[in-house]
């Protein structure tokens, strides 16, 4: 069991975020090809590469690729498939189904990591629910990570935004991390929890926050391969992450296109360009 205080959190520079800045926009465009490619009849493994290809030629490397001998740039997971799964040229999506997509990529050294769920042609709507219920809860997430608030701050408001959005089941096995010269860095950040405990944040931190939740209840199986992760129950899950920085400016979506500014606008907080908060 790790002790409250074995770790220290990694403190950037805004030159070293701005590198990161670059680095999340790269995911950005990863998930954004990965995505528009996804129609019924193409494999995961054809995603994988597409992903590959615009990791390339941005002139970046993979977080993901030979991470504890991971063997792909992507993880794609589809349906009960909760997270890490591995891109694979036989599993062809189908119309109706559920598919995540999680990318990170490095530059100068400095990662970045988001993920997004998607619908593969009509899908139910309790799965559109579900997904919205998830990247709901992200951005509830993010609009808590800010300068002064406690770590549990955005542990407890993804949770509370995924129990007022239904009655979904909060993965708790896996957790959201903190980030920078390294993918997964201490402490982690957890889904669900009392808001007030675990380190203050403070400007120059960058954390990647990860809600995944299921039509199901919170049990998890790993399977065979030793990577990918599904729900006990068999029920359908949803995953979305971003990368954010806490800045003297305010938070900075780091693997969102814009920065972040629509999504937290949408929940009722500011970003880096907005007026909020005594500006
Ligand atoms: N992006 C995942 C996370 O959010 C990690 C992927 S596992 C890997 O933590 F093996 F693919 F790297
Ligand atoms: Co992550």
């Amino acid at each position: 069991m790790r002790r409250g205080r074995d770790f220290s959190i990694e403190i950037k520079t805004p030159a070293q975020l701005s590198v990161m800045r670059e680095a999340g926009l790269v995911v950005a465009r990863m998930l954004r090809a990965a995505a528009d490619a996804a129609e019924p009849g193409i494999s995961t493994a054809e995603l994988d590469a597409i992903a590959a290809r615009e990791m390339l030629a941005a002139g970046a490397t993979s977080s993901f690729y030979g991470y504890y001998g991971y063997p792909a740039t992507i993880c794609t997971s589809v349906n009960d498939e909760i997270v890490h799964g591995i891109p694979r040229p036989d599993v062809v999506l189908a119309a109706g189904d559920v598919l995540s997509i999680d990318a990170g990529a490095i530059v100068g050294g400095w990662h970045g990591d988001a993920a997004i769920t998607i619908a593969v042609g009509t899908v139910p709507q309790r799965a559109k629910e579900l997904m919205a219920a998830c990247e709901r809860a992200l951005w509830a997430g993010l609009a808590t990570a800010t300068a002064g608030r406690r770590l549990t701050d955005i542990s407890h408001a993804v949770e509370q935004s995924a129990r007022a959005s239904g009655d979904y089941g909060i993965i708790r096995d896996y957790t959201g991390h903190f980030i920078g010269s390294a993918m997964h860095m201490d402490p982690p950040v957890p889904n669900y929890g009392r808001p007030g405990r675990g380190p203050v944040l403070a400007e120059g931190m960058a954390l990647a926050i990860e809600p995944m939740l299921t039509l199901g209840d919170h049990r998890t199986r790993q399977c065979d391969d030793g990577w990918t992760v599904v729900t006990a129950d068999g029920s359908l899950a949803a995953h979305f992450e971003h990368t954010i920085a806490i800045t003297a400016d305010g938070p900075v979506v780091l693997t969102a296109a814009d920065g972040g500014a629509s999504g937290l606008a949408e929940v009722g907080a500011t970003g880096p360009d907005g007026r909020g908060g005594g500006g």
